[in-house]
């Protein structure tokens, strides 16, 4: 099944490389580029990228742009070092909304090029092709558009500061052509290095090793550098820029914040360096060097993004506990599964996500014990049943490998892949089965993997007889809908009590004395499964004697605003308000319009209402999925 591409004699020689670079392959920029290798056939076609790398492909992208807080712009160059089948001399890149003004080759000579304006383009873009004249690096000028969907620019007001601006960066899935004219396909890997310049005192921070101390440019502005010697997909390239602080945790871990942020961002995060300890006592050396984490403003429209070397967090994580801190596990798990081995197309997302998750839930199990993995892993199982119970068994988007057109939230790609690797853990035992996902991270490490490459592993290196394949089931797992029958269900146990409570809660309104001694996960287990339908005397009595609405974790918060909603409860009205005001986290706002939304009569006005005031606040991502859900009907 896995065929590379023959036709670059170039990457043969390098296919497979792992460690420091080696020789010069080509006359480029430093630093030198390992070159990753491409896959090809059918599974590993990317149709959102314009680009054709069997023809030409990037191998290094250097950026040099400047920062314009005032016009809300990047702007700049970006050198692209090339490598280019024979016969060939021209090269397709990923563009959207880029204004490009020049493209010439090294020497500064001018290189033809066109940028195709699509009528109905989309998210896929543009297609920016340049004719070559045999040159192996250009260079192209241009601006990003001041609505680039991949960045966020915060006024003062939407940071904790309140006095200077800040900008984040999202890639994934293909939002970085708003920003980075390259290739923009997670098979096609990368190297970069970057000269950012920004104002004082702002600090800026990439996913990439930070070179020495910014440059005083003299003009009021400093010039960052940064390097990414490793080959990755250049979704994972991201920036953010702002009055920030850094905190070391331990030899090779830290955590950045605005500095009134920081003190409660470095103790939730706290265990990182412990986490990093465990992940690689389970799948091996962490090979990125540094792990740090940047905790932005609650504009970020996820919870976490691994962007290598620097995860991005929200801070709406923050409990004061730790309670909700799986989501570092989690992004820290992706410098494996995702950053090391990494899907070749979207539709294969549950290669990132999948592996992601149940490797995120043995580094709790490592760190915080069975007890919370395994409570954890039965939200996760709950998760899916709901999903599947909501879509049907049969619901071509409930196989894990998909064309990309389903969203399903997590329940398929992030809980049914960690539940088919948990699954294959109990049948065949946790030693085999850790020593193979170790050897799946470090003979594809840097390289591209499909869902056919995971399967015909996993039967080369993994199953040890024809009745063990037939018990794994692996083909129905990965390419069958629904959830297969040899499922590893998570133990009864591991919420009894509270499956208790909820039973005498669903008689008599019973309210269960023992909550304030819960962990966060048996607190959201008993919220999950309260009636749907709830009084408002009932509301008010869960949240005067649970005190919901004065929580300081926003997950439950959360689940206690969209039930109320749920049933129409005024009193949560201004609750959600402020939230929805405050937080522009995806997962917590488009469902909330969405309860909105559906209670007709009495929901619309509110959530446009409210939506009116919030927009703005929202980064694209949030946009985009509130507008998708405030269209229904
Ligand atoms: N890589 C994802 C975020 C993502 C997914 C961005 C799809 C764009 C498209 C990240 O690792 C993630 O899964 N975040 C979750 C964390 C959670 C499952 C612990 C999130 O943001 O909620
Ligand atoms: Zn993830």
């Amino acid at each position: 099944m896995r065929r590379i591409t023959a036709s670059l004699a170039l990457l043969l020689a390098t296919a497979a490389c792992t460690n420091a670079v080696s020789e010069p392959l080509l006359s480029t920029a430093t630093p030198e580029p390992m070159v990753s290798p491409i896959l090809t056939g059918p599974e590993a076609l990317d149709t959102l990228t314009w680009a054709e790398p069997q023809k030409a492909r990037v191998t290094h992208v250097a950026l040099d742009l400047d920062l314009d807080f005032d016009a809300k712009r990047v702007g700049g160059s970006a050198v692209l070092d090339l490598l280019v089948a024979e016969g060939e001399d021209s090269i397709v890149l990923d563009t959207n909304g880029l204004e490009v003004t020049r493209v010439t080759d090294t020497a500064g000579r001018e290189l033809d090029w066109a940028l195709e304006e699509l009528e109905e383009a989309g998210a896929k873009g543009s297609p920016l092709t340049v004719i070559l004249g045999g040159a192996r690096s250009i260079r192209i000028d241009y601006r990003a558009p001041q609505d680039a969907t991949a960045l966020q620019w915060l006024s003062p007001e939407q940071t904790a500061g309140g006095v200077h601006p800040f900008l984040f960066s999202q890639g994934q899935a293909i939002l970085n052509r708003t920003w980075i004219p390259t290739q923009d396909s997670p098979g096609i890997r990368q190297t970069w290095e970057a000269r950012i310049t920004a104002p004082k005192p702002l600090d800026v921070v990439m996913s990439g090793v930070a070179q020495g101390e910014p440059e005083d440019l003299g003009n009021g502005r400093r010039a960052f550098r940064f390097v990414m010697d490793k080959p990755v997909p250049p979704y994972l390239i991201a920036i953010a820029a702002g009055d920030i602080d850094f905190r070391a945790i331990g030899p090779r871990t830290g955590v950045w914040a605005e500095p009134s942020v920081l003190p409660r961002a470095y103790a939730e995060v706290a265990d990182t360096e412990e986490m990093v300890v465990a992940a690689e006592e389970l799948y091996g050396e962490y090979r990125w060097g540094r792990y740090d984490m940047i905790v932005l403003p609650p504009a970020f429209p996820y919870g976490g993004m691994e962007n290598p070397v620097m995860t991005f967090l929200t801070p709406t994580f923050i409990a004061g506990d730790r309670s909700n801190n799986g989501l570092v596990a989690h992004e820290l798990a992706h410098s494996w599964s995702g950053n090391l081995v990494t899907n070749a197309v979207w539709g294969d997302s549950w290669l990132n996500e999948g592996v992601t998750t149940y490797f995120e839930n043995r580094i709790v199990e490592a760190v915080y014990g069975k007890a919370r993995a395994e409570q954890e892993a039965a939200l996760m199982y709950a998760n899916i049943l709901e999903t599947l119970g909501e879509v049907g068994d049969d619901a071509p988007g409930t196989a894990l490998s998909t064309d990309g057109g389903y969203e399903l939230g997590s329940a398929i790609a992030y809980d049914k892949g960690a539940f088919f690797l948990r699954t294959v853990e109990r049948i065949v035992g946790r030693e085999r089965f850790d020593a193979w996902l170790q050897q799946w991270f470090d003979n594809h490490a840097f390289q591209p993997a499909t869902s056919e490459l995971f399967y015909d592993d996993m039967m080369a290196n993994l199953v040890a007889s024809d009745a063990e394949a037939e018990r794994l089931m692996l083909r129905e797992w990965i390419f069958e809908p629904g959830l297969p029958g040899n499922v590893a269900k998570p133990d009864p146990a591991a919420f009894a009590a509270v499956d208790a409570a909820v039973t005498a809660y669903g008689g008599g309104s019973t309210i269960p004395a023992a909550w304030s001694g819960w962990t966060a996960a048996e607190q959201i287990r008993f919220l999950d499964n309260l009636p749907a339908e709830l009084t408002h005397e009932q509301l008010a009595a869960l949240d005067t004697a649970l005190g919901l609405s004065s929580t300081g974790n926003n997950e439950i918060l959360f689940l206690w605003l969209e039930m109320a909603l749920e049933n129409r409860y005024e009193p949560a009205v201004p609750q959600a308000e402020a939230f929805l005001a405050r937080v522009g986290r995806a997962k917590f706002v488009r469902p909330l319009f969405a309860v909105l939304w559906d209670e007709g009569d009495w929901g619309r006005p509110i959530a446009s209402r409210i939506y009116a005031e919030t927009r703005d606040s929202y980064h694209s991502v949030t946009r985009g999925g509130v507008e998708r859900v405030m269209s229904a009907q």
